[in-house]
Order: C-alpha cells, then structure tokens, then sequence
C-alpha cells in the first residue's frame, strides 16, 4: 500500500448550474473522491457563465453543503467580466479576487459561449487581470503563439491548459527559458490515447483539443521528464450518452469524463517505469498548489494497492454521464481509501460518509501593485 497527498484537479466542469443532466455537485464530487482527488476547482463556460459575482455567488451557495471534496471557482473573462476584475482589487472582507482562484480565457472554439477571439477584446482582458493571479487560456497550436505574446506583452501569469502538441510544448520549453512566469498541463487522454483510438472511440473519444497523434503524445512525456509540463489535470468535461450520440445532423458536443480514470491511469504508468511516484505527486499536489494558491489539506490522504490489476469499467463510476473512453482497459493500482481532514469519505469503492467538502477560497498572496 502506498499513501498520496490527495489529488488536487484545477480544470473540472462540474456543469452546474444549467448542464445538470451531465453532471451536478454532487455526483461531479463523488466522482472526485473515488478518483482520488479531495480538491477542485470549477471551470466557468457552464450555459449560465461564471462571469458575474452574481453568477460566482449562485455556484456557491449551489455547492454548499452539498460536495464530497473541497471545490474551488474559477472565473470566466468576457469584454463585460473585465469590469469585475477592478471591483476585485477592493478592499472588501472577500471581494471576487479572493474568491477566485484564476480567470479563464477561452481562444478557441469550445463547449460553453466564452470564445473570445478580438485582439482588442483580448488585450483589454490580459491587461485588466491582476497580474499576481493566474490567467488560463484554452488556446491550442498557432493561437498559444498569441496567449503567450499576450501574457508577455501584459506581465500576466499564464497557464496553458490542456497541453496536446508537439509545438506547443516546444512554445512553452522557450517562454520558460526567456524567464517568463508561464505553466501548463496535460490530461490523462492526451498522455493514453491517440488519434487512432479516436477513430475507434467515434464521439466519445471527441473533445478539445483532440487527440494527438504518437509524435505529439511523446513530447508530452518528453515535457514531463524534463519539467516543461507543471501539472496534470484530468480536463474532466462529461456529457451524456445522448448528446454524445445526437440525431443525424445534430452536433456532438466536445469533452470526456476524466475524474476517475486519471490517478488509477498515472499509476499504471508508475507500474510500467514511465514515471514515478514523487513526479505523480508533484504534478497532481505540490505544483498545483504554488501555481493556484490552494490552501493545504491536512490530514488528508489517498492509500492506493499499486500492484492490484483490474479493468476499468464504467458501470462502477460515479461520474452521471455513466461512461469512459478507457472502457475495459488494464490498469495497475487501485485506489483503497481516501481520509479528508481525517476522516475516512471512500473505502473500497465506496463513498462512505455524508458531503464533507467545503467551498474553498486560494490562500492569501502578497498582492502586487498593478
Ligand atoms: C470542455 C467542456 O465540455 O466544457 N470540452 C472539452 O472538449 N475539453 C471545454 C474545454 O475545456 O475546452
Ligand atoms: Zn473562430
Ligand atoms: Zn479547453
Ligand atoms: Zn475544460
């Protein structure tokens, strides 16, 4: 038996309010926990966005009394949201800045009306931001080009979400070595799958960005071994059966589940010599919480059997949309028991205590003028 930190995942859609038939608080949070993860953070681009402090109040009180695990908000940038960012630097008990942990900026087409594509638009919103939070973007080859001449231009603290080429790894390697403050992640489905599964996989293996082919897949471990990747996030952006298989003509909307597939994913690749545990732990805790200023959890622990073999089956996940795309795949290590704040919340594939989580706000930085 080994014993993690509990994981901690800064790119989840929890898809409440207004996606509920996908998932809600509850089950995005029960699936969390049985994946191994006491802490969240909420992405923005739900129907009804996280671009007011209205909004951001409404998810709130939402979630209250009602999660698994600790979950966290971030806040989504619009030409109209910028005017809330000033409203952040005031000096009230918990203006929006604190209760933020980053902003969102949404470069390429996705789920969710957040797509910000006007380079006057985009300019105004990286130099609105304050300069000591971290700013995401969604913005995949070419596009990351522009994010990161943005952020230069700006001083901002950019993180690249999502990380799925060769090219932008390679983008991110020499913003690094110029000095610039900039991080990324990688999810589980670009690491593990290829766009060859995606041709087998039809909707399911559909999400943004795609799938990369096996060159690209490699420079994303290359990233890993050599530190240009920061973090692991498991992109968790679950849709239903249906909407993923529409009537003919209809869309099919982008993203897969990812809360539970991820760590029992990481340490099968622990099993096989392709990473090690401290590097697991680094990117799922220690870098997470310095780039996003996530309070520590004490107490608060995840006990894995890393030799235990079994198939990933969905009938046993949590997650309300009821599937995966590593359906019957092998993996090695089982997560056995999770402890958040010393009490035990999962044990043997079962969630075995009323919502513990708490809606939880980025520790306190030194604020910088700006
Ligand atoms: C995400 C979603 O469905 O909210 N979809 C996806 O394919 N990754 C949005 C996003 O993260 O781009
Ligand atoms: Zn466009
Ligand atoms: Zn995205
Ligand atoms: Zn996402």
């Amino acid at each position: 038996m080994i014993t993690l930190p509990g994981l901690i995942d800064t790119h989840v859609h929890l898809r409440e309010p207004g996606a509920t038939q996908k998932e809600d608080f509850e089950t995005g949070t029960k699936a969390a926990i049985a994946g191994g993860y006491t802490c969240i953070l909420d992405m923005p681009n739900n129907p009804e966005p996280t671009i007011t402090p209205e909004a951001l109040d409404k998810k709130i009180s939402l979630a209250e009394e009602r999660i698994y695990c600790d979950v966290g908000f971030h806040f989504g940038a619009t030409l109209d949201s910028t005017q809330h960012f000033k409203q952040a630097k005031d000096k009230q008990s918990l203006s929006l800045r604190d209760k933020i942990f980053g902003l969102k900026v949404y470069m390429n087409h996705t789920t969710g009306t957040l797509l910000q594509e006007d380079p006057q638009i985009l300019q105004t919103i990286f130099e609105s931001w304050p300069k000591d939070k971290v700013l995401m973007v969604h913005a995949e080859g070419p596009t990351l080009e522009k994010a990161i001449q943005l952020a230069k231009n700006n001083g901002n603290r950019l993180h690249v979400c999502h990380v799925s080429l060769a090219q932008e790894v390679t983008m991110i390697k020499k913003a690094k070595s110029d000095g610039l403050p900039i991080t990324c992640e990688v999810t589980c489905h670009h690491l593990f799958l290829t766009d060859e599964d995606a041709k087998k996989l039809g909707p399911f293996g559909m999400m943004r960005p795609p799938l990369p082919n096996k060159e690209d897949q490699q420079a994303l471990w290359n990233g890993i071994s050599d530190g240009t990747v920061d973090t692991i996030a498991s992109d968790h952006a679950p849709h239903t059966k249906e909407e993923k298989n529409p009537p003919a003509g209809g869309s099919i909307p982008n993203g897969i589940p990812g809360l539970e597939t991820t760590l029992p994913l990481l340490l099968t690749a622990v099993n096989e010599g392709k990473i090690t545990v401290e590097k697991v732990i680094e990117l799922t805790n220690t870098n997470v919480r310095k780039i996003f200023n996530v309070p520590q959890q004490f107490d608060t622990v995840v006990e894995v059997d890393p030799t235990k073999h079994y198939t990933l089956d969905a009938r046993r996940l949590y997650t309300k949309c009821g599937w995966t795309p590593f359906e019957e795949m092998k993996v090695t290590g089982k997560i056995k028991r999770v402890v958040l704040r010393g009490q035990v919340v999962f044990e043997n594939t079962e969630i075995v205590n009323p919502p513990k989580g708490n809606v939880i706000y980025p520790e306190k930085i030194k604020q910088q003028p700006d």
